[in-house]
């Protein structure tokens, strides 16, 4: 089996950390010389194509997961027990590849803004056998995943939101091994800026992280997508000092200098997390228009617009764009699944949609 890039890098690691192979290859890269040309920039404008991390089910979640499952697993859990928003693509990534290992998933689920995509998910957890249970609000959520339920059941694996631990930041650290892969390959420039959605932030933490063990020069900007506090610049540092200390002492943490360089910018959020906006709707046009790439209001819309302006102000590139939305269509099973099978407490959601 083909190991993980991190793991050719630092060999000891394998046997220290379990790690589940589901990406099939590196992602791509391309140039995007025609959203270049449109954009009427000189820079050049690269994409590192995430969406295509698996043909079960892609996006940025499945790096997470190859690490995050094989934890579950190596501690002999039987089920997953996570969170997120009604239509949260991490619950249905954790769904359908923990079921590929036989680990049941429950999330609990709380508000975000209704969207045909959000509905769309919803249905394809249930159908993928997720146990869905409504908790309306972040508050209830928390009072449920740390006080109730944990201290009541053993034998779960508890996964944070967006599935950003330590572990999951494994998922981003690899990936930019895989990138200097590329690099050297010269399948693509050093990126001077990479652009990426940062939620739960434990994406861009992996990159962070990466970035600096693989001594690449480039920086990381990560477009902010939701106004949760705890989602703010210490917890990229958090994440990023946790993770490092997992590698110990394959890398001797004493010895490793952690300088931050990353960026977070939250001036593309708009009024919050899911609600579209102005520059997002322009970035997704243009992207499906020019580069046949299509892109999310909630994510990746923002993540380009970030881009785009970038540019426009006549900054330098070579820039990189990580795009981290799934793109399998599962959209004919979707449209199968009558919304009444679903517990009640979700029925409202679809009714008149
Ligand atoms: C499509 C997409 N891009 C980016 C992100 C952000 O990743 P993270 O939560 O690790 O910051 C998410 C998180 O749900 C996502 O679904």
């Amino acid at each position: 089996m083909k190991q993980p890039a991190l793991f050719e890098a630092y060999s000891a690691l394998q046997d220290r950390i379990p790690w589940i192979s589901i990406l099939e290859n590196p992602t791509p890269v391309r140039q995007l010389t025609n959203l270049q040309k449109a954009l009427k920039t000189k820079e050049a404008m690269w994409v590192k194509l995430d969406n295509l991390t698996s043909k079960a089910y892609g996006g940025n979640k499945v790096r997470k997961l190859e690490f995050l499952l094989a934890d579950a697993l190596h501690q002999d859990k039987h089920m997953i027990v996570t969170m997120g928003g009604l239509g949260t693509n991490h619950g249905l990534a954790t769904t359908i590849h923990g079921r590929s290992q036989n680990l049941h998933t429950r999330i609990y689920i709380e508000d975000q803004p209704v969207t045909p995509n959000v509905l769309q998910n919803l249905k394809l957890m249930y159908f993928y056998g997720a146990e869905l249970i409504y908790t309306k609000t972040k508050w209830r959520t928390a009072l449920r995943f740390n006080l109730i339920d944990r201290l009541r059941w053993k034998n779960i694996y508890w996964l944070p939101t967006g599935g950003s631990t330590p572990v999951g930041v494994l998922g981003y650290l690899n990936a930019i091994f895989e990138l200097r892969n590329q690099i050297q390959a010269g399948l693509l420039p050093e990126p001077r800026l990479i652009f990426v959605a940062a939620g739960s932030v434990g994406t861009i933490s992996g990159i962070e992280l990466g970035l600096q063990l693989t001594g690449l020069n480039s920086r990381v900007m990560g477009i902010q997508v939701t106004s949760n506090p705890r989602f703010n610049r210490d917890r990229v540092k958090t994440l990023v000092r946790k993770t490092l200390r997992l590698l110990t002492p394959t890398i001797e943490v004493g010895k490793f200098h952690y300088e931050p360089r990353f960026e977070l910018s939250n001036e593309f959020l708009g009024r919050g997390y899911g609600y579209p906006t102005k520059a997002g709707s322009e970035a997704l046009n243009m992207a499906l228009e020019f580069e046949q790439l299509n892109l999310d209001p909630t994510y990746t819309a923002k993540t380009l617009a970030g881009v785009i302006d970038y540019l426009r102000k006549g900054n330098e590139g070579p820039i990189l764009y990580w795009h981290t939305l799934n793109s399998v269509n599962l959209s004919d099973i979707a449209s199968q699944i009558d919304f009444s099978r679903l517990p009640r407490p979700f029925h409202r959601f679809f009714k008149g949609s």
